[in-house]
């Protein structure tokens, strides 16, 4: 890793990752994937991963695992049970048991697998938006149907719309919910109590619950994820988690995640349905990073990555308010991602796009792909040094009130 120079928090370092296939920051790719034009001197920051440096305990174990030199098809042992396991328990306070455990080669697929095995062509699946926009895309290439519940913004945050849900889970078409939790891109972390009422809901209705909580680690202040399977056992006899450390730890690129599935019938038609999509995919250098990362070192560097994170947030807040209070923005509660309200500028999300992906140069994902409720929204990732946080912003706010 090529670092420009050693500050006092290695999280100040900033690293040169344009020289690697990483696709956050490589110029073509960006245009790609955005299907926009992008600046030379871009500053990425939107997809979702961060410009920190690995955790040095999981570079170690990369590291001596490559230096074997052989590469062959692996599968998981022992080692990768015990990892997840130390993390729900010594996190969340959840005592998982090894059998519930399958290895994935990302949460994105676990989604698909799950909609596949559970559901039917033709079938609604709700989501809450805005919410990461991949659920959408699935349920359609799927044939399945999106069915919308979109969330109810208020002052402070946002909240499930119950009544809605309450409505649509009536429909005996709408068999699945997808749950982001913590929720990106508004960055709520979901209360016990909001999710006791939502999966009770689900139950009284036979609606199945796929949660995806890849961004559960990540909280801040009082804030506390609570995985919803640990609630209740009828919870976990009837709905399915999914996760990884690919956020928290900044390796989505080694391609590991897994789902954790009490009920051994349900495991059994996601385990043959991930078979018949070849997605038992195990990459030899994942295994090595999810027992590296959930660990006593990755518990301590967690620590750290969150008072790192939660002072970006405090930048952001007060560099809002001193220069551009036009945009609104809810305290994100979890994840690395700021939710942004551009409306108070009256601009099409067209124009403001063009603004600030090529005007400022500072690569955002804009509200709308979130579906209804993200329009003149745009998701900013700060999981990154303050000082390219600091020089992002000065550029929005130039281009905006310049
Ligand atoms: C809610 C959510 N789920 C899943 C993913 C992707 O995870 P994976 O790369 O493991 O599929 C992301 C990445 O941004 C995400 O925000």
């Amino acid at each position: 890793m090529q670092k420009s120079s050693s500050k006092e928090s290695e999280f100040d370092n900033v690293y040169n990752r344009s020289q690697t296939h990483d696709l956050k920051w490589r110029k073509a790719g960006v245009e790609a994937y955005l299907s926009q034009e992008v600046r030379e001197d871009m500053i990425p920051m939107w997809i979702a991963d961060m410009d920190f440096g690995c955790m040095q305990g999981i570079v170690e174990a990369v590291k001596k695992r490559a230096e074997h030199g052989i590469y062959g098809y692996c599968g998981v042992g022992t080692d990768f049970y015990e990892a997840i396991e130390f993390w729900n328990r010594t996190r969340y306070q959840w005592n998982i048991e090894a059998a519930w455990a399958t290895a994935l080669p990302s949460v994105v697929s676990g989604v698909n697998i799950a909609i596949r095995a559970f559901t039917e062509s033709g079938d609604g699946v709700i989501v809450q938006t805005p919410v990461y926009d991949p659920f959408m895309q699935i349920i359609s290439m799927t044939k399945r149907t999106v069915v919308i519940n979109q969330l109810k913004r208020t002052e402070e945050h946002y909240e499930m719309d119950f009544e809605g849900l309450e409505e649509l889970v009536k429909n005996p078409s709408n068999k699945m919910l997808i749950l982001c939790s913590p929720h990106n891109p508004v960055g709520r972390v979901w209360k016990k109590e909001e999710l006791t009422r939502l999966a009770d809901l689900c139950i009284r209705n036979h609606v199945m619950i796929v949660t995806d909580e890849i961004h559960s680690d990540i909280v801040y202040g009082e804030h506390r994820h609570v995985p919803m399977l640990s609630l209740d056992e009828s919870y976990a006899k009837q709905f399915i988690h999914l996760s990884s450390p690919g956020k928290t730890f900044n390796i989505p690129g080694l391609k590991m995640a897994y789902s954790l599935i009490p009920n051994p019938e349900m495991r059994k038609a996601f385990q043959e349905m991930q078979l018949a999509m070849s997605l038992d995919i195990r990459n030899t250098f994942g295994i090595e990073g999810i027992s590296a990362a959930y660990s006593e070192e990755g518990a301590q560097w967690r620590e750290e990555l969150i008072h790192y994170l939660s002072d970006n947030v405090t930048a952001v807040e007060k560099f809002l308010s001193e220069h551009m209070p036009k945009i609104r923005m809810n305290t994100p509660e979890g994840t690395f991602l700021c939710w942004l309200d551009f409306s108070g500028y009256g601009m099409s999300d067209e124009e403001l796009m063009k603004k600030i992906n090529l005007g400022a140069g500072i690569v955002c994902i804009p509200g709308s792909w979130f579906g209804p409720g993200g329009e003149h929204f745009i998701r900013l990732n700060i999981g990154c040094p303050r000082e390219m946080l600091m020089t992002a912003l000065q550029r929005i706010n130039d281009e905006m009130e310049g």
